[in-house]
């Protein structure tokens, strides 16, 4: 997808109330495995609106974040003024920030729309400090399998997939990879898994969203990974 599509799907995606998928979901648990960020110096990659970057500023973090969409970042600068430095840069290119600048980085649901990890993972591994982490959440290859037709497990795929949210249809392209493709690209990289979760949403999710509850609850969605460069 171009930054194009994303600044279409900004509005969409900003105005959206409470998302069990998200905010009782994904951010909870990325923002629990980026651990005790006081006074680290951390950046959200592919920050969107920056929810994440509020929870990390709340944590007390010196917060950096980028994206490639102008709307998203727009949305971001509005929530968070110049509490935050933001950027816009792509994923898929080398990144304007310096050697070892950061003790943390979190990648949370942006890798799946890069095509190829080489150049995300090889520069995040550049930017953070010796022993630093960073965190990814990204689709799990078990639910965008089924997606795609449940064809071959091992193809690496686009997949093209609609979600319905309050005001409107989201139209989305993204890449599938089987887990032996994002492990291999991982330590090409240079960087070593330290956990590996398939967590549960936050428990109030089961009174708002019982349907959404059940699907966490018992079907692979999101995966999510610690990574570590090596001392
Ligand atoms: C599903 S949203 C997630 C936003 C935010 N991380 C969150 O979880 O709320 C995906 C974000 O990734 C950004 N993105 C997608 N491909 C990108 C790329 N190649 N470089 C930078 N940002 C990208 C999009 O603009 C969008 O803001």
């Amino acid at each position: 997808m171009t930054a194009t599509d994303f600044d279409k799907l900004a509005k969409i995606y900003d105005a959206e109330k409470t998302s069990p998928w998200n905010d009782l979901y994904e951010r909870p648990n990325s923002i629990e495995l980026m651990g005790d960020v006081k006074g680290l110096t951390v950046l959200d990659a592919g920050c969107g609106g920056g929810k994440h970057c509020a929870d990390l500023l709340a944590k007390g973090a010196n917060v950096h974040g980028f994206d490639m969409s102008e709307k998203m970042l727009a949305f971001a600068e509005e929530a968070l003024g110049d509490r935050v430095s933001l950027k816009k840069a792509n994923l898929a290119e080398p990144l304007p920030y310096e050697d070892t600048q950061f003790d943390r980085i979190l990648c949370a649901l942006a890798l799946h729309y890069v095509e190829h990890w080489q150049t995300p993972l090889s520069e995040f591994h550049r930017l953070l400090k010796p022993g630093g982490e960073v965190v990814i959440s990204t689709h799990h290859p078990f639910m965008d399998h089924e997606l795609a037709g449940g064809e071959n497990y091992f193809a690496h795929t686009l997949i093209e997939d609609s979600w319905d949210k309050p005001d409107g249809t989201l139209y989305v392209r993204y890449w599938r990879r089987p887990l032996t493709q994002m492990f291999e690209e991982i330590k090409a990289a240079g960087l070593q898994i330290d956990r590996i979760k398939e967590p549960m949403p936050l428990p109030e999710t089961e009174a708002q969203f019982p349907n959404a509850y059940k699907k966490l609850t018992t079907q692979p969605r999101f995966i999510f990974l610690v990574l570590k460069k090596p001392n």
